[in-house]
């Protein structure tokens, strides 16, 4: 099983969405996670803002709970064999059905200025990460869905290609429930980094405080048990998740008699996020100032990763015909 973001700050919908799922999944299966920081240089970072994101991803993660001696938790650019592997799926991907990939057409509406080739051949280093190490599920969201779909044509490739049944074929996988969409506080879809509409997990609580009464709500109910509007029941989802029972039903009731006040609601809810996410912003603090913990985990990782990675580049070169003299 593999998994996995590339960099950028948690926020209650990957947290709810998918992070937490992670946390309960590291116990069931042998897991590997990664920081995709070789994906991130399609949009040409900074060197020290690559840096930095690195380290707060890192840090969010495990403040999450994804427990290092449990999981294999590791960098991408930690782990080289993934790039050679990557370089020889390269040969068996065709340039036709890389262009015909959504994510790259949509990169290249988004940076028309900066259409490299590493955004065309981003699906084969995804693809490369995850039969890397025989991952069999992988769990992906929908905007991820062709891609790996890419990985397990790939793999399919080689194996008929060279006439072994090599890789395993990777599926998607969605945590045998219903997915969970968390959505934003601008009233309409879920949240998103792009949508800017997201509550970030790092998030202060003046921060908070301050997005949460500016979410959009409607004029209030008209008449009792009136269906609600998508900005109110996003709310309330919102708070099904951090609030407790007796609150979200007082509001509901409140609802439903049409003696709410959008205000009081709204306060609650930043309260009841504040107070979930506080442990967990407190944890991203600490662990982020200890370099100590970061070296061990990240050492302890690759350490994992490449020996998983090197079994598969030493028997992938063997199937292509590159044997010791
Ligand atoms: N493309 C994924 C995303 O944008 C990130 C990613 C890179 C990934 N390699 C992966 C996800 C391998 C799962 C498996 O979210």
């Amino acid at each position: 099983m593999s998994g996995i973001r590339s960099t950028g700050n948690l926020h209650l919908g990957n947290y709810f969405g998918a992070v937490k799922n992670f946390v309960k999944m590291q116990h069931e299966n042998k897991c590997f996670f990664f920081v995709a920081d070789y994906h991130a240089l399609t949009t040409h970072p900074k060197p020290e803002n690559l840096h930095d994101n690195i380290r707060q991803v890192l840090s969010e993660y495990l403040a999450a709970g994804l427990d290092p001696e449990i999981a294999t938790l590791y960098i991408q650019s930690d782990v080289p064999e993934i790039i050679e592997l990557y370089l020889l799926l390269n040969m068996n991907a065709y340039v036709g059905e890389l262009e015909r990939t959504t994510t790259f057409k949509e990169k290249v509406r988004k940076q028309p200025e900066n259409v490299n080739a590493g955004l065309l051949t981003y699906p084969v280093l995804m693809c490369s990460d995850i039969i890397i190490h025989q991952a069999d599920k992988v769990p992906v969201g929908k905007d991820q869905e062709q891609n790996l779909e890419m990985a397990r044509k790939f793999a399919k490739r080689f194996n008929h290609m060279f006439e072994v049944e090599y890789f395993t074929l990777p599926e998607p996988y969605n945590f045998g429930e219903e997915l969970i969409k968390v959505p934003g506080l601008d009233g309409t879809g879920k949240m998103g980094k792009s949508e800017g509409n997201g509550i970030y997990l790092s998030d202060e609580p003046a921060v908070i405080r301050k997005k949460v009464m500016r979410a959009v709500t409607d004029a209030g109910p008209q008449k009792p048990n009136s269906r609600m509007s998508e900005p109110i029941s996003n709310l309330f989802y919102l708070m099904e998740l951090v609030s407790k029972p007796d609150a979200v039903k007082h509001f509901r009731d409140s609802y439903n008699d049409c003696t709410i006040r959008y205000g009081d609601l709204k306060k609650q809810l930043a309260e009841d996020i504040i107070h979930f996410t506080t442990p967990i912003r407190e944890r991203i603090h600490d662990i982020y100032h200890d370099s100590d913990y970061l070296r061990k985990v990240v050492k302890m990782g690759a350490d994992k990763a490449r020996d998983s990675a090197s079994k598969t580049v030493r028997e992938v070169r063997e199937i292509l015909g590159y044997k010791p003299f």
